[in-house]
C-alpha cells in the first residue's frame, strides 16, 4: 500500500505534507474496510500520534521503513532501528528495508544487525531495496535469512526482466516503487494502455497496477488525491488477458527513470 512509502518518506524528510498522512491513514482505513477518514489541523513530522489517534489496531497497519545509506553498519542499523520505532510510537515494525546498497561489507553488517532484529521479533520481515543481482548474490555469502523483498524501480517503462527472474529463483518478492512511473505523463497517455483501459472501463492507473499484479509484483503506488487512491484499490474484480499482458510488456524501454543521487 502506498503508507508503505509515505511512512518511508516521512522519515527521511521527503514529504511532510499533511496530506501524505491524511492518504496514508485513509487507505490504512480502507484497507481493513472502515469509513474512518481523519483530517489534521496541524503538520507534523512525526506519525506516532496519527497512528494512535486512528483508532485503527497495530496488527492492522502494515509499517516498512528502511535504513539509510549513512545508517550502514551493525552497530548504526541498530541505533537506526530504535529511532524509527520511538519516532513512531510503535513496537514492532512489518518490513525493514536497506534502502540502497553501499558495499558488500556494510550491506551484510548491517543484515546481521537486521536478522537480529528480526530473530528477537522486533521486526516481522527483512528485506533490501534496489539491490542488483550482484549486490544480493554477495549479501547472499554472509546472510542467514534470505530477504524477503527487493523493491526496486519497475513500471510498464523499465520491466527489469533479468532481475525479476532472479529474484522469482530466489523467493525474493519484487516490490515496485514508480509503479506508475512517477504519474508520468507518457505513461498515463500511452496508446496502448488508453486501449487495454477503455476495452475494461477502468482507468489507466488500474490497468498498470493490475498488470503489476498478475506479473506477481507488489506495488505501491504513492496518490494524496482521494478519488486516485480509491481507484488504485479498486483493481481485484477484473482480469487482463494474456494477449494484453504480452502488448504491457512490449512497452518496456530497458531505462530507468529516475536520476541517482
Ligand atoms: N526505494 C527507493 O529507493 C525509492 C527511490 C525513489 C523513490 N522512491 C519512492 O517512490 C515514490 C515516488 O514514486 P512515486 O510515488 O512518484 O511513484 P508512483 O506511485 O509511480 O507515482 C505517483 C504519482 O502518480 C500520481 N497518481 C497516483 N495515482 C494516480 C491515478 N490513479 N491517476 C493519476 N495519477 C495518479 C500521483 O499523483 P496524485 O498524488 O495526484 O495522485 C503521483 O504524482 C516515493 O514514495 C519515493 O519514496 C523509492
Amino acid at each position: 500500500m502506498t503508507c508503505r512509502f509515505l511512512l518511508s518518506d516521512l522519515e527521511h524528510g521527503i514529504f511532510t505534507a499533511r496530506y501524505a498522512k491524511e492518504a496514508c491513514l485513509q487507505q490504512l482505513s480502507k484497507a481493513i474496510g472502515s469509513l474512518i477518514l481523519l483530517q489534521y489541523t496541524k503538520m507534523k513530522r512525526k506519525l506516532a500520534k496519527p497512528f494512535r489517534e486512528s483508532g485503527i489496531a497495530r496488527e492492522e497497519f502494515f509499517v516498512t521503513s528502511k535504513v539509510w545509506t549513512s545508517e550502514l553498519g551493525y552497530e548504526k542499523t541498530k541505533i537506526a532501528f530504535e529511532n524509527t520505532l520511538s519516532r513512531l510510537g510503535l513496537d514492532y515494525l512489518d518490513l525493514y528495508l536497506i534502502h540502497w546498497p553501499v558495499n558488500a561489507q556494510l550491506n551484510a553488517e548491517s543484515w546481521r544487525a537486521m536478522e537480529e532484529l528480526y530473530n528477537d521479533g522486533r521486526i516481522r520481515a527483512i528485506g533490501v531495496s534496489n539491490f542488483s543481482e550482484e549486490d544480493l548474490l554477495a549479501l547472499f555469502e554472509t546472510a542467514m535469512i534470505i530477504p524477503a523483498v527487493n523493491q526496486v524501480e519497475f513500471h510498464p517503462f523499465y520491466q527489469r526482466e533479468e532481475l525479476h527472474k532472479f529474484l522469482d529463483v530466489n523467493k525474493i518478492k519484487l516490490e515496485a516503487w514508480y509503479p506508475l512511473a512517477n504519474g508520468s505523463e507518457a505513461l498515463f497517455s500511452n496508446p496502448v494502455l488508453n486501449k487495454i483501459a477503455k476495452a475494461h472501463g477502468r482507468d489507466v492507473s488500474q490497468i498498470i497496477l493490475r498488470w503489476h499484479m498478475q506479473k506477481n509484483v507488489i506495488a505501491i503506488p504513492r496518490s494524496s488525491n482521494n478519488s486516485h487512491i480509491k481507484n488504485n484499490i479498486s483493481i481485484w474484480d477484473f482480469e487482463l488477458t494474456v494477449a494484453e499482458m504480452n502488448e504491457i510488456e512490449k512497452l518496456d524501454t530497458g531505462k530507468e527513470l529516475y536520476e541517482r543521487f
